[in-house]
């Protein structure tokens, strides 16, 4: 039996303001994957410069951040067998018009006016990723 692996999956301001956390946690579970562990946060700019520490400097890291700022988000430690590729499978392309029906940014993630970083989830993108991310928003 392999070691079931953990992804850090956030439900996005945009996602808890349009009441679509029960709905994404629903996709995660029916997928078979298990939540291991739920928090309702309020990001700071020290934990999001941590968790995109990728993208800082990049012409969309501000907005982005503004955005991930702009209320409470739900985050969730998922399990399950190749549960990180698994995720962003459901979760689809990271821009919501081309993300493919079927998929939560597809199914949910455009609406009116919204930008593309208003896309619902985050799903870590690798192990590393994964282990780094879990560490920032679950801290002990
Ligand atoms: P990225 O890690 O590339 O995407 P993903 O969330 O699919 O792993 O980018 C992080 C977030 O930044 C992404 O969810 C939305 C936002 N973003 C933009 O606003 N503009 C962009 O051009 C990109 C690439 C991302
Ligand atoms: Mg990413």
């Amino acid at each position: 039996m392999p070691t079931p692996e953990r992804t850090l999956v956030l439900v996005k301001p945009d996602g808890v303001a349009r009441n679509l956390t029960g709905e994404i946690l629903t996709r995660i579970e029916r997928k078979g994957y298990r939540i291991v562990g739920l928090a309702l946060r309020t990001a700071d700019p020290d934990l999001l410069a941590a968790h995109y520490a990728e993208h800082v400097g990049k012409p969309f890291y501000q907005p982005l951040v503004d955005f991930m700022l702009s209320g409470p988000i739900v985050a969730a430690v998922v399990e399950g067998h190749r549960a990180i590729e698994g995720f962003r499978s459901l979760a689809g392309a990271t821009d919501p018009t081309v993300a493919l029906p079927g998929t939560i940014r597809g199914d949910y993630g455009r609406d009116w006016g919204l930008k593309v970083q208003q896309n619902l989830v985050h799903g870590s993108d690798s192990a590393d990723s994964a282990a780094r991310e879990i560490a920032l928003w679950f801290p002990a």
